[in-house]
């Protein structure tokens, strides 16, 4: 095959002939002109056919071919200033190589979600997609870049597990041979703590598991999750870890995707442009404040009847549900920090604060614009015997933890971590309502194929 000239790539071709291949998006024709829209996967060109340029048979033929026809097509690149990319081919040959054997299901008109998420194979090819799924590769890669860029290294945790991290409410089981049950991780923490105290500063990155039963708009079945973990940091540090890490994340999304988020997306990238440090920092116990002002602000808008039929007020040792995490973060223009959250929410693992044992050193990190909680993380109880009650307090099995225990039998040191999950990252970044959208092919609790 004679080498690919790929639509992002145009611009080095100005006024030479030359064969892209793709598909066929969409035309028009107004008499002596048909106007293809031709996407390749870096892009869509109009390729224009005009009736002197071609054969009859090209002509008639590219006046019929139906959506998502495969086709190479040879021409000359010029300028066009209407163009979003700036260029369009005036067509001089087209090759059909694969006409559909029927109707392409997803047409140019409105379809709803659930006939998309079924046809989601087919969905990856719509311009909207494409841009979701660049940007999702451009979050992968500044997380990456991140760590790598601060001497951090890689580290692969395993996917089975013996024993849960995050409770033991939402886990997947799988028969495992002879040993009885193993689980898909919940989150490569435990491990990366083991990793830190041979490596100082590491991060794993890969697929993690939730058999949640929560049908919300956040929420996967399986999502990708990145997890740093540092010997020799405080709950302080992590946080500044924590925004200087989305900070940069953000700003290399909006670096290279600028023009597709805002025009083919629709995002008001001015909204991520205040992405940066420091983020305003708040205790559990303040938010809790804000979330009773706003509470006491929507009843006394509403008449008492009304009023006496919302749910009760949030007091002080609820945990901070999507709605409230909107409450907390609407009044910044950056994500806020929600630190110091009840001991007795907490896991196991969340190292008690010295002056407060009531609270955790943890931090959530709530993203604004209602897309809420994107990372959770903290400091680890790096003390033997308080980490060994705390075990039995939540009644995990002993026998699991002992290798977890041996990190503060062998030069126990404080550390802290985080969890970001990708998915809801890239939601906030391409203002998606439901996550679903980010990932390729979505696990959800109704959902296993395509
Ligand atoms: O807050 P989580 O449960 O924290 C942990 O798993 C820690 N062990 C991480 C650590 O400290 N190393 O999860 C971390 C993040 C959440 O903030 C969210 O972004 C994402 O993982 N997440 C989910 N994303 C999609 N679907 C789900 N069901 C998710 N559950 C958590
Ligand atoms: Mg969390």
């Amino acid at each position: 095959m004679p080498e690919n000239v790929y639509v992002a790539d145009i611009a080095a071709h100005e006024g030479k002939e030359v064969t892209l291949r793709g598909w066929l998006h969409n035309r028009r024709s107004s008499g002596k002109l048909h106007f293809l829209q031709v996407r390749d996967g870096t892009g869509t060109i109009q390729c224009v056919v005009f009736k002197g340029n071609v054969t009859p048979e090209v002509f008639s033929e590219a006046d019929h071919l139906p959506q998502e026809t495969s086709v190479a097509v040879t021409g000359l690149v010029k300028k066009e200033p209407r163009s979003p990319i700036g260029f369009e081919i005036d067509v001089r040959a087209l090759a059909v190589h694969a006409r559909p054997t029927q109707e392409f299901p997803i047409g140019h008109k409105e379809h709803g979600v659930a006939f998309l998420m079924e046809q989601r194979h087919l969905w990856l090819r719509s311009p909207r997609q494409n841009v979701i799924l660049r940007v999702r590769h451009t979050v992968e890669k500044a997380i990456r870049d991140f760590f790598d860029q601060r001497g951090f290294t890689l580290v692969d945790g395993p996917i089975f597990t013996p024993s849960a991290c995050e409770g033991t409410s939402n886990l997947f089981e799988v028969p495992y041979f002879d040993l009885g049950k193993a689980y898909l991780t919940q989150s490569g923490q435990l491990y990366m703590e083991a990793a830190a105290m041979a490596l100082g500063k590491v991060y794993c990155f890969g697929p993690t598991f939730r058999a949640e039963k929560s049908k919300t708009r956040r929420h996967l079945t399986e999502f990708w999750m990145v997890e740093p973990e540092v010997a020799w940091l405080d709950l302080d540090g992590d946080m500044v870890l924590m925004e200087e890490f989305v900070s940069f994340v953000v700003q290399a999304a909006l670096a290279k995707h600028r023009d597709e988020l805002a025009r083919v997306l629709e995002r008001d990238v001015s909204k991520l442009e205040s992405v940066t440090p420091p983020f305003p920092r708040i205790t559990y116990t303040e938010a809790v404040e804000v979330i009773r002002k706003e509470q006491e602000a929507q009843r006394a808008a509403l008449p008492p009847e009304e009023a006496a039929k919302l749910p009760p007020m949030m007091v002080w040792g609820d945990d901070i549900g999507g709605d409230e995490e909107t409450l907390v973060a609407r009044s910044y223009d950056r994500p806020v920090m929600v630190h110091r959250y009840p001991t007795l929410m907490k896991a196991f693992y969340f190292k008690k604060d010295p002056q407060d044992p009531k609270v955790a050193l943890g931090c959530d990190v709530l993203a604004p614009e209602g897309y809420g909680e994107i990372i959770g993380g903290g400091q680890r109880e790096d003390d033997l015997e308080t980490l060994e009650k705390a075990i039995a307090h939540h009644e995990l099995p002993r026998e699991a933890f002992e290798w977890y225990l041996d990190l503060r039998r062998y030069g126990t040191v404080p550390h802290a971590g985080f969890g970001m999950g990708v998915e809801r990252c890239v939601a906030w970044i391409c203002g998606l309502h439901h996550v679903r959208e980010t990932i390729p092919f979505a696990r959800m609790t109704e959902r296993i194929t395509p």
